[in-house]
């Protein structure tokens, strides 16, 4: 018997609330022996209580859970985003989720905005360092509020960081059948800092003699990214400029709305959300794009090792995408929920699994355990 994986699953803000309760439908629909704790971490629990998340919510996760589901954080009625930079930042730090994995694949190519772009054309991962870079929050002001002011920002890159992020990518390529590595920086000015990827680079790639590597500089990968997207395998890059070219590489599959991203730490209990954010005046309105999500809970499924579910669920997807069952942000007619149910109906016959509980659970707030069966 399989023991069932335990999932921490933070639904959060705006669309977040929306889509992962379908996500969840669909991960228990594809038999995965998974089981669910829903978390309302998020803007509506933190004006009511002043919770971000709680004092021993990293160790909780960490020992209690396998993997954690997360939806979205930002609400515009925390000005400050605190909550969601304590939950989402907090968790990708706190808990050392170091290599943000952002797959970049075009399911059909009317969903490309390039012209006579094909599937082929666009399948490519960018590996983003998901621990320092400027999002260390490190810096100050001087002077602060006066014509004199100072404002720094540092940009941290560690040995250890940079190599093991690097690394990481390597062996994603060669464990995902991958022939190149790209490493993606902007050394030409930040001649510190990439100095140290590239040394670090090339001393890495030396393990690695199968496979091919190369690099550009950040704003010529923009160019490249439009230009020939087909070059592109594996991206190495940091956590900054990581964040800015997955908006860019999203485009080119579809949008946001597509985009899945895994926060992963080898061994140890990594989280998993899909790239959009959470879109507040779309909120509410059944609207927003599920697959995102969806993508992302099968990607969250293979990192357990259920590989069959996460491909039933990535097959699904992609039925739905060509037969334009989807929203109408990539095309479709359809609405959030049915855009997820009909993916479970077009693949019921085949799964044969039938799951109970996970509605009321979703619904109806924390530290419920609905059993998928
Ligand atoms: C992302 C987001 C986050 C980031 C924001 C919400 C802090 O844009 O996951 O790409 O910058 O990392
Ligand atoms: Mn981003």
């Amino acid at each position: 018997m399989t023991t069932r994986k335990r999932i921490a699953v933070v639904p959060g803000d705006g669309i977040g609330k929306e889509v992962i309760p379908n996500a969840l439908d669909v991960l228990g629909a594809s038999g995965a022996p998974v089981e669910f704790t829903i978390y309302d971490w998020g803007a509506d629990r933190y004006l009511i209580d002043g919770t971000t998340i709680p004092p021993d919510g990293f160790e909780m996760l960490a020992r209690d859970f396998d993997a954690i589901f997360v939806g979205a954080l930002g609400d515009p009625r925390v000005p400050s985003n605190l909550h969601a930079k304590e939950i989402l930042l907090g968790m990708r730090f706190q808990m050392d989720l170091y290599a943000n994995v952002r797959p970049v694949r075009l399911l059909d190519a009317s969903l490309c905005p390039l012209k006579n772009a094909t599937c082929e054309d666009v399948n490519f991962t960018v590996i983003r360092e998901n621990t320092e870079s400027i999002y260390a929050g490190m810096g100050g002001n001087f002077k602060f509020g006066t014509p004199d002011e100072v404002a720094t920002q540092e940009d941290i890159n560690t040995r250890k960081g940079v190599e093991r992020i690097i690394r990481f990518a390597f062996e994603y390529a060669r464990a995902n059948g991958r022939k190149q590595v790209l490493m993606a920086d902007k050394s030409n000015v930040m001649t510190y800092a990439g100095g140290l990827w590239q040394r670090v680079f090339k001393e890495v790639a030396r393990e690695f003699p199968a496979i091919a590597t190369q690099h550009m500089y950040v704003d010529a990968l923009c160019l490249q990214m439009l230009r020939e997207p087909r070059s592109l395998d594996v991206i190495v890059t940091n956590n900054m400029f990581g964040d800015i070219i997955t908006d860019l590489a999203a485009t080119l599959q579809g949008g946001l709305g597509m985009a899945a991203s895994g926060n992963i730490h080898p061994g140890r209990t990594s989280m998993f959300e899909p790239a959009h954010g959470s879109a507040p005046p779309m909120a509410g309105k059944n609207l927003a794009n599920p697959l995102g999500s969806i993508l992302t809970g099968a990607m969250m499924l293979a990192h357990l090792g259920f590989n069959a579910q996460a491909a039933k669920i990535e097959a699904a997807v992609l039925d739905a995408v060509r037969e334009n069952k989807t929203t109408t942000d990539v095309g479709g007619t359809l609405a959030t929920r049915e855009c997820a149910q009909w993916g479970q109906a077009g693949r019921k016959r085949a799964i044969g699994v039938k799951f109970t509980g996970l509605r009321s659970a979703t619904q109806s707030g924390r530290r419920q355990r609905p059993q998928v069966s």
